[in-house]
């Protein structure tokens, strides 16, 4: 037994990922949860068996009861619809609200006490429901996105420049959508500002890259990305876990953070223990205020609609 216990709800590609990338950096008990009766069994049963070649010995349980998920510290909810081609995230709305409604109403039950990490989409509005049916204190529920598109941002630079995508340190904020904020002025190669580097119709062209990052494996794979998210979740895991501090972007309740006034938006936080300890207030410049608070009024709008639907 470790003591630490990490709940994955839904044993599809980004869940089951997730699952076999923690159990690999040996996060914690795994218990992977799936309403479709053998599928996290299932998996659990094969990653469990991968164990032995990779050398990790944590307990993987694969299951269709929550009562196993009980004494969880870290729950991900992965379930729901995921996108198709021709579909944008917002596309996803009313039926993953039900989703992550039925999901939260079980973790509120059953792990009263653990953090929540959102990856269903519409990223932002899933976080927003998240937080209002289980009622846990804002902290504890965050959403899995600015990891990812900085992850896509960075490995873009990368290739651009001709350097390591791990020496690239990208920041981004805002909602998951196709109107992010990929932050330039922010963005370093081993500290030195990426806007020293590029000229900025190249920074322009990897920034909508970025934006449409998501669409662009979609659009190959018939189906939504999932080696990265859940490389994203496991980095966020791990911070919490680990109680690290590292700033990283996350989804996080902004109050009078940004002047959000109560809503969770893509912004850079501090994770420990406590889950989102803080959020990081950049100086933006009115350009990068403006884009933010485009892509606010966007989260605002999705929420609004969670609001009518729960
Ligand atoms: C993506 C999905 C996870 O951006 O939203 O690939």
């Amino acid at each position: 037994m470790n003591s630490n216990r990490i709940t994955i709800v839904g044993a599809g590609n980004v869940g089951a990922t997730t699952a076999h990338i923690a159990a690999s950096r040996k996060l914690g008990d795994i218990v992977l949860i799936d309403i479709v009766k053998g599928l996290a069994e299932g998996k659990a049963l094969d990653m469990a068996q991968a164990g032995p070649v990779q050398g990790y010995s944590v307990q993987i349980t694969g299951t269709t009861d929550w009562s196993k998920t009980e004494g969880s510290n870290i729950v991900v909810i992965t379930s729901g619809l995921a996108r198709k081609p021709g579909m944008s995230r917002d596309d996803l709305l009313i039926k993953n609200v039900q989703i992550v409604k039925e999901v939260s109403e079980r973790i509120a039950k059953y792990c009263p006490d653990s953090i929540v990490i959102v990856v269903s989409n519409p990223l932002d509005a899933m976080v927003y429901t998240a937080a209002k049916v289980t009622g846990f204190a804002k902290s504890r529920i965050m959403g899995m996105a600015g990891v990812l598109d900085a992850a896509r941002f960075s490995y873009f630079i990368a290739g651009q420049l001709g350097v390591k995508a791990e020496d690239v340190q990208s920041i981004l904020m805002g909602g998951h959508g196709d109107d992010m904020v990929p932050l330039p002025r922010f963005t370093t190669v081993s500290g030195t500002p990426i806007t020293e580097l590029l000229d900025v119709e190249t920074i322009s062209r990897l920034v909508e890259r970025t934006r449409k990052g998501g669409i662009e494996v979609v659009d190959l794979l018939g189906s939504s990305a999932y080696y990265a998210p859940a490389a994203g979740v496991v980095k966020m895991a791990e911070a919490i876990i680990s109680d690290t501090k590292a700033i990283m972007p996350c989804c996080a309740y902004c109050e009078k953070e940004y002047g959000a006034g109560g809503y969770f938006v893509g912004v850079p936080v501090v994770l420990g223990k406590n889950g989102v300890e803080k959020v990081v207030e950049l100086k933006l410049n009115p350009d990068e205020r403006a884009e933010f608070d485009r892509s606010l009024g966007h989260v605002k709008e999705l929420s609004a609609k969670v609001d009518k639907l729960l």
